[in-house]
């Protein structure tokens, strides 16, 4: 079975069908920016891309996701050219432990995707399933204003 992950093909033993796509990410893959948080849908810290929407990678079988195109936190930007929402995450110092941040910043991703520009009200209901344990969800939210006026 082949998944494609980040624009690129791995394949994944049959062994792992089953397996949730968070765990075949962090533990067969490598790719470890998703987070295991609640395991149950509930925190957002495993959230990555789905065909562009924000999925719970911690409740997908990595069976039901082959043939579609998976985005994690490793392939939203790179280094040199970050993401525009990396790029306020930084400019805001936004992350505390930055333990909830990956699945924050793919939220925010599919958020700008869906509608490139929210309110604040937009905002907080997109990212209300993300949560933080130590609070920084009004950097959060004046990061994603930073990318929403800088158009
Ligand atoms: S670990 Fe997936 S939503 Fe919490
Ligand atoms: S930055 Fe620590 S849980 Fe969000």
């Amino acid at each position: 079975m082949d998944l494609r992950i980040n624009g690129r093909r791995h394949a994944v033993a049959a062994g792992w069908r089953e397996e949730s796509l968070l765990h075949v990410l962090r533990e067969h893959l490598g790719l470890t920016g998703s987070k295991f948080g609640c395991g149950q849908g509930q925190c957002g810290a495993c959230t990555v891309l789905l065909d562009g929407e924000a999925a719970r990678s911690c409740l997908l079988p990595v069976a039901a996701v082959a043939g579609h195109e998976i985005t994690t936190i490793e392939g939203l930007g790179t280094p040199e050219a970050p993401h525009p929402l990396q790029r306020a995450w930084l400019s805001l110092q936004v992350p505390q432990c930055g333990y909830c941040q990956a699945g924050q910043l793919m939220g925010a991703a599919a958020l700008l995707r869906r509608k490139p520009r929210p309110d604040a009200a937009e905002i907080d209901a997109a990212m209300a399933g993300h949560l933080c344990r130590c609070g920084t969800q009004q950097r959060i939210r004046r990061a994603i204003m930073l990318v929403v006026e800088q158009g």
